[in-house]
């Protein structure tokens, strides 16, 4: 699917007043899953800036033992601290890197800005190697801006 449909559809699930905010970020991650062949897992951190943690909202995908990441620590902890979009099309290039699972070979991280501060971010693994473009950050970005404004 195109990012212009998939953008309807992001627009659709913001607009269902009805279910609470971690079910509709659910609902697009499996929107993203579904429609992005190369979107293996997807998932949500927030940071908790007082105890300098990324906490798991929700995901889909295979499960991950990595529910709590220290700020710095992996390429989730490392976007915490820049507050700048991270691409990485290959992990094995990465020494400071958390793996998920032994099928992840290229990750992309987005950081989520709520009235200018990086309050968490979407995290995406795929099992192709260097998959993500411009475009991907652009969409991501994007998905991220309607997804603040729920929260
Ligand atoms: N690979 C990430 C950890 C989170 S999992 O991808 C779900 C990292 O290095 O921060």
């Amino acid at each position: 699917m195109a990012f212009e449909d998939l953008k309807k559809e992001v627009n659709l699930i913001i607009s269902k007043t009805q279910l609470s905010a971690k079910n509709r970020l659910t609902e697009i991650c499996e929107a993203l899953r579904t429609s992005i062949p190369y979107y293996n897992w997807v998932g949500f951190y927030f940071a908790n800036h007082e105890t300098q943690t990324l906490h798991l909202e929700t995901y889909v995908g295979t499960p991950t033992d990595h529910i709590i990441i220290p700020f710095g620590r992996g390429i989730c902890g490392q976007v915490a601290v820049s507050n700048e979009n991270f691409v990485v099309p290959d992990v094995t290039s990465q020494d400071n890197y958390i793996a998920c699972g032994l099928d992840v070979k290229s990750e992309i991280v987005i950081p989520l800005f709520k009235d200018g501060k990086n309050i968490g971010q979407i995290d995406i693994d795929s099992d192709s190697l260097d998959p993500f473009t411009k475009e991907d950050e652009i969409f991501l970005a994007w998905v991220n801006e309607q997804v603040v404004t729920i929260l």
